[in-house]
């Protein structure tokens, strides 16, 4: 399994976005940089898009995650930022055919893409994409805010998920910190995303090493 390589992936979330570059800035040994974008409908909750990151200077690759109704008509603002992954949730989009339209659209503007559960939703219900994404995300938390608690039953499901797929890059996203971050990967995560616990540290490099050294 693919598991020797934790990557860890801070969302902006949580940062101070009045200095978004300086914050970004801080947490330069991480892998990946997530952008939460949230519409007011799929999530009780409003974020930002593509235009809060269209400046910024960073060579973390962006990972958009869409927690929006209608991910196909997001897509190109996040094209046009060089957005490197893409993640939709299965929860927004149930249809076989419209998911396959989505990451179709995806892979050709460039980016690798990803599918999302709910801590509600069951593995099965995206039975029908997972050979053809990049990678799953596995929420530990209802969507929508950040410094949630970590929900740990989900957990099964990254049991079952690495079970059957040794190779698959599964992230999990909400209430990850040092100690939920060694049940993540017990589990079989691979990819840690982690808002209040990197951004409400003074040190961000050491809350970044605590997560890939849990
Ligand atoms: C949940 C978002 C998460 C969230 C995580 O709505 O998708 O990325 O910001 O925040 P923490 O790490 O604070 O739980």
């Amino acid at each position: 399994m693919s598991s020797s390589k934790i990557l860890i992936t801070p969302s902006i979330l949580s940062c101070n976005l009045t200095r978004l570059q300086e914050e970004v800035d801080t947490i330069s040994s991480a892998d990946w940089l997530q952008v939460d974008v949230m519409d007011g409908h799929f999530v009780p909750n409003l974020s930002f898009g593509a235009a809060v990151v269209k400046n910024l200077k960073t060579k973390l690759p962006l990972d958009i995650h869409l927690m929006v109704s209608n991910p196909l008509e997001r897509l190109k603002e996040f094209f046009a930022v060089g957005a490197k992954h893409i993640t939709f949730h299965a929860e927004a989009v149930t249809d076989t055919a419209d998911r396959e339209e989505i990451i179709a659209h995806i892979r050709k503007g460039g980016a690798g893409a990803g599918i999302a559960i709910n801590p509600g939703t069951p593995i099965s219900a995206i039975d029908d994409v997972i050979g053809d994404v990049d990678l799953v995300l596995v929420m530990s938390v209802h969507p929508g805010f950040s410094g949630q608690s970590f929900i740990p039953e989900v957990l099964e499901k990254v049991k079952a998920l690495r079970k059957v797929h040794p190779e698959l890059m599964i992230q999990m996203d909400g209430g990850i910190d040092a100690l939920t971050a060694k049940d993540c990967k017990r589990a079989g995560a691979n990819n840690l995303v982690a808002a209040s616990y990197i951004f409400n540290a003074q040190d961000r490099k050491a809350a970044i090493e605590a997560l890939r050294s849990a």
